[in-house]
């Protein structure tokens, strides 16, 4: 396979085309200006693996083997993919805004995440030589709405308000995780894009949760409709993760491409075995306090949001394509298509969502941006 593209330039035409051809509409982005930003790193040298203490690689050259070097592309190829998938997601959503306070964070949430696939693409064209201009131009011709983009969070559809606050929330947050996992890789050029992603990134979990704080507060759309678009996102949060006991994780810690997330303040040896495990864990350890924060924002009489346990509704892992109950019971095999229909958002719980958000009081009310 060859691309069109040679330089940067010519991968920022084809940027502009693909806003145009999945019908983005530019005049809403005219505040910004897309850019690379590369942050300082705490230090040179890598933190972990088989290479801790050696200089961080400057350049795709200095990576010492090819297989480390796919690793790199590929994690670079995964982020960039959500950033321009998300923005495909969302844009629909320009039309019915809330208000113009949630139209301005819709903005900027979609021209950050675009931001963010330039950055990835950047790397690509500026570093990897043909395989990245290849790879930086496919990262614009799949399409979400095709479900043709690599992870399965990013190929569902986002129709309504409350599925764009879900997923901010959830799918939003899981991006933390993986950016702060890729701040300590031992490409420095990768690892320096992460901080002022990372940065942009907290208003993404920000809007997420303050949308459902403020649908809560408003009182109006059913606790159990909102739990029915938790049961919709949370598991594909929980699939990007990636498969227990993996061996490309396993490597990628080897070789110091991609640590833990916490990898500067834990002190315990890693789990080579089980990282995609414990970050996941530590994820649900943080989306469980925030629930339980939602939660207290709900009058006594009504139902409590919860997060669908591990087993449900999986793609990836042990329990993919395993028919369980959200609260995690082995259903028969016969009654689990009925049973998704129960829990998750049908057409006639969109329609009753899109009666109760023609009345701008669906949401608590807030001042637009300056
Ligand atoms: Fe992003
Ligand atoms: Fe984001």
């Amino acid at each position: 396979m060859s691309t069109h593209l040679a330089t940067f330039d010519d991968w920022v035409a084809a940027f502009r085309s693909w806003q145009e051809d999945i019908g983005l509409d530019r005049r809403h982005l005219e505040r910004f200006t897309f850019d690379t930003k590369y942050g300082d790193l705490a230090s040179d040298e890598i933190a972990f693996g088989d290479f801790t203490g050696a200089r961080r690689w400057e350049s795709v050259r200095q990576i010492p083997d090819q297989r480390m070097r796919d690793a790199v592309l590929n994690y670079i190829v995964y982020q960039g993919d959500t950033e321009f998938a998300s923005v495909e997601q969302q844009h629909h959503l320009y039309d019915i805004a809330p208000s113009t306070y949630d139209f301005q964070c819709l903005t900027r949430v979609m021209a950050e995440e675009m931001r963010h696939g330039y950055q990835m693409c950047h790397l690509l064209v500026t570093h990897f030589g043909h395989a990245g201009r290849l790879e930086a131009d496919k990262l614009l011709q799949r399409r979400a709405y095709h479900h043709q983009r690599l992870l399965g969070s990013f190929n569902e559809d986002i129709t309504t308000w409350l599925d764009f606050f879900t997923f901010t929330q959830f799918v939003d947050r899981d991006g933390k995780y993986q950016l702060r996992m890729l701040s300590h890789s031992a490409f420095a050029p990768l690892a320096r894009s992460m901080g002022p992603m990372l940065k942009e990134e907290s208003f993404h979990l920000g809007v997420g949760y303050d949308g459902l704080r403020r649908v809560i507060q408003a009182g109006r759309v059913p606790i159990a409709l909102m739990q029915k678009f938790f049961n919709k996102w949370v598991p594909t949060a929980y699939d990007l993760f990636g498969s227990d006991h993996s061996g490309s994780a396993h490597w990628g810690y080897v070789w110091g491409l991609k640590g833990r997330y916490d990898e500067e303040t834990c002190a315990a040896p890693a789990d080579r075995e089980r990282l995609n495990e414990t970050a996941r864990e530590l994820y649900m350890v943080e989306i469980r306090a925030l629930t339980a924060r939602l939660n207290r924002l709900i009058p006594a009489e009504q139902p409590r949001l919860y997060l669908p346990d591990m087993t449900f509704h999986r793609r990836i892992g042990a329990y993919a394509g395993e028919p369980y109950s959200v609260t995690g019971e082995r259903l028969q095999p016969e009654a689990y298509a009925a049973y998704l229909t129960d829990v998750l958002p049908q057409p006639a719980d969109l329609a009753c969502l899109a009666a109760l958000t023609q009345t701008p009081d669906w949401l608590t009310p807030k001042q637009a941006m300056a």
